[in-house]
């Protein structure tokens, strides 16, 4: 992995992004998201925490078996069982890396480890060593690296590479750097630990202040190599740098900062739309390159110029992060063969019976809807495996109307049982939600309701998205419909499957 000019991109959205409360993706959403980062051309995908979960371990086997392209990478507190869980789901994987760490600043050793520096050093080595002992691409986190007394994180580096980490991670955990004292850390790094020459040095930086993105870039000016980063800059509390700026601020700026990563920047829009939708976290409409607005000229004066020339007041063009690929429109007239052909430059390669139930499904939405967008493609096979969960609603009646006392009655398909039930509320989704919660005997607690129309016009796909929870475990559920109250209720459904799902789970230590 040596080349001058690269920089290494290392997504972390499966892993630290996944941390954030209700984002949490099942083993299928993971491996669909890490087909979409290969797509995107990523260098490494770090898949999840396998000891954290049977589910992240699965997720972290799986992907390492069946994704090709990316290095796959596991994470593993340096403790033995990790290493050892971590080594286990990566064995199958063409390309793994172990990725371990371990607090270094007197605050984490006093305050989280009460372990001392000498202590704490000799397990990151013995940490290093064991997981070689699995594979040979070895990366070592000091955790608070940022807040680390720099001669002790010195230290610490010089002997994890001794002991054999090709790359050196270098965390701001709490985002509390800032660019030019960022930058100056890892020059110094660069400068006194003797044998950095042996591993890549790589920045993961959190969003806290609102600096992530540019600590890493003053990173990457002052010899990092390697930025790690997440999809829609979503991760703990404010977020990890935001991939796509990273990169397209590379690819832009290559004149100031002479670098080039390897990522195809016109996976980056589909890819950002992907996550928004999996993790239902909606991106900020003013967020830099995947916005909605980040592309919008409003003020007259701008308008004409992009008209007349596009870089007068445009740095960047659309297409080169994807947002003119999704104009194409089918309709009730198009076949099977225009269908197909559409998914499968949407990256979806289906058998002869998912393409069968994808096509049932999109005649009758081109008949409701007249255009068919990727958007809509894209929700119709995100639906198809519904019928595998616990609930499914298979009816839905609502009344509502002024002067009218809102009530809905459903039927679901609870395990092998159909249950039917009736209710009222203060308006027909409150009276859905009522009649579900009857029908399911749960009493769950709606932390968040959020509603968007997918595509434009009145008859467009409404979306849903709903945070539920229930003795403190949360869980997030989407819904889409035409009809926006059966999209709600199919919202509160997939919240409820992903509650079921994770009381069925084991407790699990996060980062
Ligand atoms: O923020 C952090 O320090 C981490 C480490 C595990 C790299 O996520
Ligand atoms: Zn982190």
């Amino acid at each position: 992995m040596a080349n001058a000019n690269r920089v290494y991109i290392f997504d972390t959205t499966l892993r630290d992004a996944e941390q954030t409360p209700g984002a949490s993706l099942t083993v299928r959403e993971k491996l669909e998201v890490a087909h979409q980062l290969a797509r995107l051309k990523v260098d490494i995908i770090e898949a999840g925490f396998p000891v954290s979960s049977n589910e992240d371990f699965e997720a972290v086997r799986r992907i390492g078996q069946e994704v090709a392209g990316p290095v796959i990478c596991g994470l593993a507190r340096a403790v033995p069982k990790d290493i050892e869980r971590a080594g286990a789901a990566l064995q199958d994987a063409p390309r793994p890396r172990i990725h371990t760490f371990i607090g270094t600043s007197d605050i984490h050793l006093a305050g989280q480890l009460r372990k001392g520096r000498e202590e704490v050093l000799e397990m990151a080595v013995a940490a290093v060593e064991q997981a070689k002992s699995y594979c040979c691409d070895v990366e070592f986190s000091p955790m608070d690296a940022a807040r680390t007394e720099p001669n002790y994180l010195n230290e610490i580096i010089a002997a994890t590479i001794a002991a054999g980490a090709t790359t050196i991670n270098i965390p701001d955990t709490v985002g509390y750097s800032v660019p030019a004292e960022f930058g100056a850390l890892i020059a110094q790094i660069i400068d006194q630990v003797p044998n950095s020459d042996d591993a890549i040095i790589s920045v993961h930086c959190h969003d806290d202040l609102g600096m992530a993105v540019i600590n890493t870039l003053a990173a990457i000016k002052n010899g990092a190599r390697q930025a790690e980063c997440t999809i829609n800059g979503l991760g703990e509390r404010a977020g990890n740098a935001s991939l796509e700026e990273i990169v397209m601020a590379l690819k832009t700026r290559q004149d100031y900062f002479g670098f080039d990563t390897e990522v195809v920047s016109e996976e980056i829009i589909p890819t950002s739309r992907l996550v928004s939708r999996l993790m239902g976290i909606a991106v900020q409409p003013n967020k830099a390159i995947v916005g909605a607005n980040a592309f919008a000229h409003s003020s007259g004066i701008h308008q004409d110029g992009v008209l007349k020339q596009r870089d007068t007041f445009e740095i960047m063009d659309p297409k080169d992060v994807g947002l003119e690929a999704t104009e194409i429109v089918l309709t009730a007239r198009s076949g099977r063969a225009a269908l197909r052909h559409r998914l499968e430059v949407l990256g979806y390669e289906l058998n002869k019976e998912e393409l069968d139930k994808v096509y049932e499904d999109f005649v009758e939405l081109a008949d409701k809807k007249k255009e068919v967008f990727d958007e809509d493609l894209i929700e119709i096979v995100g639906d198809s495996d519904e019928a595998t969960a616990y609930y499914e609603l298979q009816y839905l009646h609502s009344v509502s109307g002024t002067g009218t006392v809102p009530s809905a009655t459903v039927r679901l398909r609870i395990g092998d049982e159909t249950v039917q039930q009736s209710s009222w509320g203060d308006g027909p989704v409150d009276a859905a939600y009522a009649a579900i919660g009857l029908a399911c005997g749960t009493e769950v607690r709606l932390d968040n309701y959020a509603i968007r129309a997918i595509t434009s016009g009145s008859q467009a796909l409404g979306e849903v998205t709903v945070h539920l929870s229930d003795n403190g475990e949360k869980a997030r559920g989407r819904g889409v419909s035409t009809d926006v109250i059966e999209a709600s209720a199919r919202a509160y459904v997939d919240a409820l499957n992903r509650l079921k799902a994770k009381s069925a789970k084991e407790e699990h230590p996060t980062v």
